[in-house]
């Protein structure tokens, strides 16, 4: 497959992907929450905020919420990237919509920190961006907080926020992505969450959420969200691109379809000393009411990588190097189905 790719560069044929030629790809621009942050939530608790500098990829006393390391670094690894990953654990879209943790959110702080780093002269009329639009790409991937406990899934949200603002405000930013001279834009959809523990239809406690609440009802109104959320991005980067056609690209990774793949064929993406495992967890905090024994029972570490999740709510880093390699592959134009 890549010889044939090659071939049509050095033919000079090109080869149309998302209705244009595939650039050479030089970094990869990140916006999320805890799935895709390596430290900043914890740099910013830890007293050094804005946690803009805080690029460590092992920082030193420190692991992301996949128990290790997360699949951004897996991506440029795989693709010799540079990653410019402004996730913060905690976050949301929009901390006007739904006010979760109040961490930097997409639209605000982290396209803040895009700007502190990469745009010169902001907001004067010769800002100017420091590099190729061409030779970076975008990735959007937030909304499990969004519409998670403490906001959609006990209805905790504002009485006037719906699903339709959430999907607006991921839309809104890359707009001013755009404005700022971003032309690559790939919008991660949300995983399937209903197979999370957290939201699954048991209504026994979690380390997450130990109040008494109605597993069957949460795990059936998690479905809803997840799928029209992502029913809504669908449609909003289609039209958005049939709007910027030729100028720029969008796309929509389908990670609840790849995360699907994963669950339902298991034993074809996870390699850890035992059988793969989709359903329970590796992070094990044996008193939903006390953080502090959070670790006690947990997996091996040569058992790992056959966990699809860490914990209650985090994919595991196994899983993040999967979703690393089927993006990378989106990146390259290579065979993909997501
Ligand atoms: C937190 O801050 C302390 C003191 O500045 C530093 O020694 C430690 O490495 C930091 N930990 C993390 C996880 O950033
Ligand atoms: C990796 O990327 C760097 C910086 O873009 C470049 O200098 C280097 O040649 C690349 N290495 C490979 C093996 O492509
Ligand atoms: C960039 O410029 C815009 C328009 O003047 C302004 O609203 C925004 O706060 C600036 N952002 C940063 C991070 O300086
Ligand atoms: C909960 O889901 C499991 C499968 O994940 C199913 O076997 C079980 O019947 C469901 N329980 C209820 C009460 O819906
Ligand atoms: C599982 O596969 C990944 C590559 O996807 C590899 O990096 C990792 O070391 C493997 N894990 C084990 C326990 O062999
Ligand atoms: C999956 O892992 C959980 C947590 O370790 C365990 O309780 C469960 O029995 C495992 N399921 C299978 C099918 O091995």
């Amino acid at each position: 497959m890549v010889s044939f790719y090659a071939l049509c560069w050095v033919l000079g044929l090109g080869l149309r992907v998302w209705g244009k030629t595939i650039p050479t790809t030089k970094a990869v621009v990140l916006f999320g929450d805890s799935y895709t942050d390596q430290s900043r939530a914890h740099s910013i608790a830890n007293g050094t905020y804005p946690g803009k500098d805080y690029q460590e990829v092992f920082p030193p006393a420190d692991t992301a919420a996949d128990g290790g390391v997360q699949w951004p670094w897996y991506l440029g690894l795989y693709g010799n990237y540079t990653i410019w990953n402004y996730a913060t654990g905690g976050a949301v879209c929009s901390n006007v919509l739904t006010p979760l943790f109040v961490e930097p959110d997409v639209i605000g702080g982290q396209t803040d920190w895009f700007i502190q780093d990469h745009v010169t002269n902001n907001g004067t009329k010769d800002q100017k961006l420091d590099m190729d639009p061409e030779e970076f790409v975008v990735i959007i991937y937030i909304g499990t907080n969004d519409v998670g406990i403490h906001m959609f899934i006990d209805d905790s949200q504002s009485p006037t926020v719906s699903l339709a603002d959430l999907a607006d405000c991921q839309l809104t930013t890359i707009r001013n992505l755009y404005a700022l001279g971003a032309r690559r834009f790939i919008v991660n959809s949300l995983i399937p969450l209903q197979l999370t523990r957290l939201y699954s239809n048991s209504s026994d406690p979690t380390i997450y959420y130990p109040a008494p609440h109605d597993g069957v009802a949460w795990n059936k109104r998690m479905y809803n969200f997840v799928q029209t959320m992502n029913t809504l991005l669908r449609r909003g980067v289609a039209a958005l691109s049939e709007e910027w056609r030729g100028s720029a690209t969008l796309d929509v990774f389908d990670t609840y379809g790849f995360f699907e793949e994963m669950y339902n064929h298991p034993a074809k993406f996870f390699n850890g000393s035992i059988p793969a495992n989709v359903t329970g967890h590796c992070h094990q905090c044996p008193d939903p009411n006390d953080f502090t024994q959070c670790g006690i029972g947990d997996c091996t570490l040569a058992e790992r990588d056959s966990y699809m999740w860490w914990d209650e709510l985090h994919p595991s880093e196994q899983t993040g190097r999967n979703l690393a390699q089927e993006l990378f592959k989106k990146l390259t134009g290579a065979e993909t189905q997501f």
